[in-house]
């Protein structure tokens, strides 16, 4: 199958703009020395962007944003659109659990961002997930299947196969707290099984789907051994190189066996 595994860091709010050049150009050096058998992506905040974008070329390295407004242009003051982004990234996170909670996107929104993205040639990484409340009731199932059954009500199918989607249980955000391998698992089935319900299961299958939530290269093994996800989604480990590399060495591997 030519699907290859997928990386992406979340830089979030954590780095000054120098320290963001800092870290990017540590990384970038130390993607000389080995080979990652998976795509890797970053994504530093805005201000950021133009000048790592710059340093990336030929790093092996994509550069993604954090969120995009889901206007192309007008009288939106302290937003940012897919047309002011378009130079300089070709991936882009969206529907991240503190962004709904922040600016209180919906499910249909997040889908009109994603098609949005797609339209401008960038990468949507649509990020799907339940919260501690839910996860407690048992409502995971139901609440996965809700945000899916959106995204697939609108999606088309060759948008569907570039798009990424990245299951981030709330609870295990930045919490240290893991679920358990096989609870990932079912929910990146679930997903899978949607899709070869409103599609097929070539397409339920090439699809990637990754997770995230407090992962680090000490504890992403499980998440990647079998056959469930394609990859990760990482936030406080993605602005340390090293770390950061050796959880995309991991990935790489798994995923080559
Ligand atoms: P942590 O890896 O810090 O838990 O963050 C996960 C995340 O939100 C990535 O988008």
């Amino acid at each position: 199958m030519d699907k290859v595994p997928l990386v992406v860091g979340n830089w979030k709010m954590e780095l000054s703009h120098k320290s963001a050049v800092e870290v990017f150009s540590a990384m970038k050096k130390m993607m000389t020395i080995k080979e990652y058998p998976v795509e890797i992506v970053v994504c530093p905040s805005y201000p950021s962007l133009a000048v790592i974008a710059a340093e990336s070329k030929a790093s092996g390295i994509a550069i993604g944003a954090q969120n995009i407004y889901h206007e192309e242009r007008g009288a939106h003051t302290g937003k940012v659109s897919v047309v002011q982004i378009r130079e300089f990234v070709t991936w882009c996170i969206i529907g991240h659990s503190e962004v709904r909670a922040a600016e209180g996107d919906s499910d249909l929104l997040i889908t009109q961002k994603a098609k949005l993205l797609l339209q401008h040639g960038i990468t949507p990484i649509v990020c799907i997930g339940e919260s501690e409340a839910d996860h407690a009731a048992g409502n995971t199932i139901s609440i996965i299947s809700l945000q899916i059954d959106v995204l697939l009500s609108s999606l088309d199918r060759v948008s569907l196969l570039k798009t990424p989607i990245a299951y981030e249980p709330l609870w295990a955000i930045g919490t240290g707290v893991l679920p358990d391998s096989n609870e990932v698992c079912e929910v990146v089935l679930l997903i899978r099984k949607k899709i070869a319900e409103k599609f097929d299961t070539e397409l339920a299958e090439r699809v990637r789907i990754l997770y995230g939530g407090s992962v680090t290269a000490e504890n992403v093994q499980q998440y990647i051994s079998g056959p469930c996800a394609d990859g990760v989604l990482v936030g406080g480990a993605s602005v340390h190189p090293r770390d950061f590399l050796a959880i995309a060495e991991q990935v790489g591997h798994a995923y080559a066996r």
